[in-house]
């Protein structure tokens, strides 16, 4: 990208020594806590890149707000809201699966975003984006795939830890899907899962129950590689991450069609 904005080349660089800072505890970890479920995880790791990350900001634009998974919501005001997670795909860095990343946004209060970075240090992979710039992986553009078809497709999804009244129902889609696709895969980290449709990897993915943090750096990197990004129904994707359809495009009215089937209506409610 020519000319990054300052922002972005903060966001990058304090994402990649967050990034570091996980890498250390990779393989090494000695404490795993419980949150909201007895499947919902938050490690050391996820802590010291919350702090770093929060310090580096406060440090550097200490009129900005702050919204992290772990910390909450330090509000001061500020029309610029830095949307964090430090270490999206924790289940799977307990279990040293290297699928995990930090994913760092900055949004307008209006919520429209000015950039977004996931980076995955395990491979090395920095996402970013600049609202109206493209999309890049380590400083090569990424674009979404062609595919037209949900036959010709691969989809990727995730499910929430909270296992409640929709629970039965999202095999039901993922069944759906599974059959009318090449394939549906879980990998358990949503940020990366938007970023692999942006760079082609998949042709479309969808969740519900997520939270802005998990989305919304991956939201602006897809846009900007040429996906659709939008509620599961069509409309505008809603901030807090309740549901999320990423696509190429072209299978966009596929995929709604199946979302929208009025037995899944309870997903919208
Ligand atoms: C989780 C991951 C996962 C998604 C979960 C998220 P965390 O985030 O993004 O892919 O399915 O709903 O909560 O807890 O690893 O930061
Ligand atoms: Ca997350
Ligand atoms: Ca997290």
């Amino acid at each position: 990208m020519n000319n990054p904005s300052e922002f972005l080349t903060f966001a990058i660089s304090i994402a990649k020594e967050a990034g570091k800072i996980q890498m250390e505890y990779f393989g090494n970890i000695s404490s795993v806590e419980k949150k909201s479920t007895n499947i919902d995880l938050v490690t050391e790791a996820d802590k010291k890149s919350e702090d770093y990350l929060i310090k580096q900001i406060k440090f550097k634009f200490p009129d900005h707000s702050i919204l992290s998974e772990e910390l909450g919501n330090i509000d001061n005001g500020s029309e610029y809201l830095w949307i964090i997670d430090p270490l999206d795909g924790t289940t799977n860095f307990t279990h040293n699966l290297p699928i995990f990343a930090v994913s760092l946004s900055l949004v307008k209060k209006n919520k429209k975003h000015i950039c977004g970075v996931v980076y995955n240090p395990a491979a090395d992979r920095c996402f970013y984006a600049e609202k109206n710039k493209g999309s890049y992986l380590n400083s090569k553009k990424i674009n979404v795939t062609s595919s037209n078809t949900l036959s010709n497709s691969l989809l990727v999804t995730g499910f929430p830890y909270l296992h409640d009244d929709k629970y039965d129902l999202s095999f039901e889609i993922f069944k759906q899907f599974y059959d009318k696709t090449r394939g549906l895969r879980r990998l358990g980290a949503a940020s990366l899962d938007l970023c692999f449709v942006a760079m082609g990897r998949f042709d479309g993915y969808y969740e519900y129950g997520l939270k802005p943090w998990d989305i919304s750096a991956g939201a602006l990197i897809a846009t900007e590689a040429g996906a659709s990004v939008t509620d599961w129904d069509n409309s505008e994707l809603p901030y807090d991450g309740s549901r999320i359809l990423t696509s190429n495009g072209k299978i966009h009215t596929q995929m709604v069609d199946i979302l929208t089937n009025e037995r899944y209506n309870i997903f919208f409610k």
